[in-house]
């Protein structure tokens, strides 16, 4: 274990079955169709990469770059797109991938603001859901774990843009956030 880790909440092994559980779900799901993956950066990259080697479908993928205001553990609310798409999601059966949903604010943004731009469809797949903290409902279509209310880091998942490399979900020690 990391040393800076209080516990294991997700081994690399359980994330590894679950990622390719859900993608043979979606794959399941868009038989016939063609998905636009939208990844939102950077959490979600190395659960993007992961789950779209398990989707049988046609894919082609896109990023998007958001950021909430306000102070780290507390969003605000307000979302500001830091990159945008590269390409018109008209008439696409869009998927957006994202690490995770907390207060549910960055989600509902990118959803309603996606849903203005005439998708033929457009689903939500996380890889964890911390319903305790939500502030606004969001409906996700795939999830892949509902983890306790705990900050979490590894798997692309970051504290200060640290620990996006860990291969498990880990929880830090409280005196990591102290230094
Ligand atoms: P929301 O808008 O509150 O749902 O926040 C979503 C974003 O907050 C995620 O995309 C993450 O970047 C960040 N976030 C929320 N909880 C955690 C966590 O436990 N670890 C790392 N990042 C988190």
């Amino acid at each position: 274990m990391h040393p800076d880790a209080r516990e294991v909440l997700i081994t690399e092994q359980q994330i590894a079955n679950r990622v390719a559980e859900l993608g043979r779900q979606i794959s399941r799901d868009y038989a016939g169709r063609e998905i636009l993956v939208v990844g939102i950066l950077k959490g979600a990259v190395l659960f993007l990469a992961d789950l779209v080697r398990h989707i049988d479908v046609p894919v082609r993928l896109d990023f998007m770059a958001v950021s909430s205001y306000g102070a780290t553990t507390d969003s605000s609310g307000v979302v500001q797109i830091i990159k945008d798409l590269e390409q018109s999601i008209e008439g696409r059966h869009v998927l957006i991938v994202e690490d995770i949903v907390d207060t549910g604010l960055t989600l509902k943004y990118l959803q309603d603001n996606l849903a203005t731009r005439r998708p033929a469809s457009l689903r939500i797949c996380t890889l964890l859901d911390k319903p305790g903290r939500r502030k606004v409902p969001v409906q996700v279509d795939y999830n892949g774990f509902v983890i306790p209310d705990e900050f979490v880091v590894g798997y692309g998942l970051d504290y200060a843009e640290r620990y996006r490399n860990l291969r498990d979900i880990l929880v830090l020690k409280p005196e990591v956030y102290q230094k």
